[in-house]
């Protein structure tokens, strides 16, 4: 079997084969950790952002959209604590002069511990054969029990390191545990550092005296700071919603995993107003919807897990995140916060403004409380495609790549080809691809064996092809081809419209969620 990092690399590169996704400034030798989406990465994208957009605004009465500036006042990132808190804790190697983050330095060392257990278990697995029984292996083996508790005593030195932000027991953490820099293998290591995330920039001429603003590093504060104004101009009553997609921009140090952890990104954040006291019913409430909305795609409900914080950052009362089995393991894709009142106190506080909501109700003003939902579009397009994509053996030594999309979300729903390039067949496919591309994304090809243009389509994930031939003209009808089942059948011209529309509409998928 095919390592799995053998098996993210391959997706990567079909990424840019198929153009999914390509490294930014690539023929200036790329700009590291940021991305460009191709044609087809866009169409994926732009469906992604539209079933969330659709499932937040549409199907709740109480929930509608903004979209917030990207630059907004300075003092919002001291409000909301992002210009004193927003911080990665970093350490350079002096031999190698390269910058790591101490926290990942340390995660990678407990996950050693991890692969030696697993190494165990596939050692004793290979021993004994049909009989081997994991778990109780993992439960009672003396080594594997050894790792483990090493692995937790390391975990459970980092975690207290990282809520006390105790910088100099992070240094000796790595020096207790010799950890080397992979460059220069080497332990020569300087001090922790606080490194703030933001990335800066400067608003006006420096004749005028510039003002230093940010590139922002999420997407809520647009929310927070906008709450009142949607709030008094759409008549909104708590509980209600408010959601945003747009780009948000981090200095990551430690930028790896393809498009997992970028410099510039997309967000799609949620923010939920509630009644004081009330948050935790609307926490729980939206910690199931959203695993809803994830599970309604069909990429295999075992592939989500929940990761409920246990260490809470000082102004939330409760955090989950929804986790997805990427290749190198189960990775965050959406956080869920139950964030109190704090964003809009702090709002409040450094603006002087007054920003209580009036509850007519209750016949009184308060801060509300707010659930937040802040998934990232690109690691929701990672899970996806990695999900998705199969190297798939025919047999007779056969094969071919094949993207497993959901049909509502792919990105060419139909691609519509004349069987030979003559005969009036390729009239007759373009007159069916324009009576259809009103409805559906759909692509027109004639080049190359119909067998090798199947391929194509199946590497991009075209749910349906529809092959025109010379009964086409006499009949016409055509013959449908399902892309996982590879099943051909032949349908009238007439009810292509209808067929396909039942099986790719983003409704079909809306409605699994009422
Ligand atoms: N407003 C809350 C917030 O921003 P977060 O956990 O820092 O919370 C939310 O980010 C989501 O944004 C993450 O679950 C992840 O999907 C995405 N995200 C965060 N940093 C990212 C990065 N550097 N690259 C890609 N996606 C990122």
């Amino acid at each position: 079997m095919a390592k799995q990092e053998d098996v993210f690399k391959t997706i990567v590169a079909h990424a840019k084969e198929y153009g999914f996704v390509f490294q930014s400034s690539e023929i200036y030798d790329g700009l590291s950790a940021v991305y460009d989406y191709g044609q087809n990465g866009v169409e994926l994208k732009n469906n992604i952002k539209r079933y969330w957009w659709e499932a937040m605004t549409m199907l709740n009465d109480n929930i509608v959209g903004i979209d917030s500036a990207i630059f907004m006042h300075p003092t919002i990132w001291k409000a909301s604590g992002h210009v004193d808190a927003f911080n990665d804790p970093l350490i350079d190697n002096k031999d190698s002069k390269k910058r790591y983050r101490a926290d990942v330095l340390i995660e990678d060392e407990i996950a050693k511990f991890d692969e030696k257990i697993n190494k165990e278990v596939a050692k004793a697995a290979k021993r004994f054969g049909e009989s081997f029984d994991e778990a109780m292996f993992r439960q009672t083996n003396p080594r594997v029990l050894e790792h483990a508790r090493k692995r937790d005593e390391l975990h459970e030195r980092f975690s207290n390191a990282m809520n006390a932000n105790d910088l100099a027991e992070l240094k000796q953490i790595i020096l207790d545990y010799e950890i080397v820099d992979p460059i220069s293998g080497t332990r020569n290591w300087t001090d922790v550092r606080q490194f703030n995330l933001m990335f800066k920039t400067e608003m006006g001429s420096t004749a005028d005296g510039a003002m230093e603003v940010y590139l922002r590093p999420e997407t809520a504060q647009g929310i927070f700071v906008n709450y009142l104004n949607v709030q008094k101009t759409g008549r909104m009553r708590i509980p209600f919603g408010i959601a945003q997609i747009g780009k948000a921009f981090r200095n990551e140090i430690v930028a790896r995993q393809f498009i997992f952890r970028m410099r510039e990104f997309e967000q799609m954040e949620m923010q939920f107003f509630v009644r004081p006291g009330e948050e935790l019913k609307w926490f729980e409430h939206w910690r199931q919807t959203r695993l809803r909305w994830h599970k309604a795609l069909g990429l295999g409900d075992e592939k989500y897990r929940y990761h409920d914080h246990e260490k809470l950052a000082h102004y939330a009362n409760a955090a989950t995140d929804i986790e997805f089995m990427m290749p190198f393991g189960f990775k965050e894709v959406e956080g869920i916060h139950s964030r109190t009142n704090f964003d809009l106190s702090q709002h409040e506080k450094f603006s002087g403004k007054n920003i209580k909501y009036f509850d007519p109700e209750l016949n009184e003003s308060y801060v509300p409380y707010v659930i937040e939902t802040s998934i990232g579009v690109d690691r929701m397009f990672l899970s996806v495609l990695c999900s998705c994509y199969e190297a798939q053996d025919l047999g007779n030594g056969d094969s071919r790549v094949v993207l497993h999309f959901p049909a509502p979300i792919a990105p060419v729903k139909c691609a519509v080809l004349p069987l030979v390039k003559k005969d009036g067949l390729p009239e007759k496919a373009r007159e069916i691809q324009h009576k259809l591309r009103f409805d559906f994304t759909c692509q027109y090809d004639e080049k190359d064996s119909i067998g090798k243009r199947y391929r194509r389509q199946d590497a991009i994930g075209t749910p349906f092809c529809i092959t025109v031939d010379h009964q086409t003209l006499e009949d016409n009808t055509v013959t449908l081809r399902e892309r996982d089942s590879m099943e051909q059948r032949r349908v009238s011209v007439d009810e292509l419209e209808t067929i396909l529309g039942s099986q790719v509409s983003l409704n079909s998928l809306l409605k699994k969620l009422l």
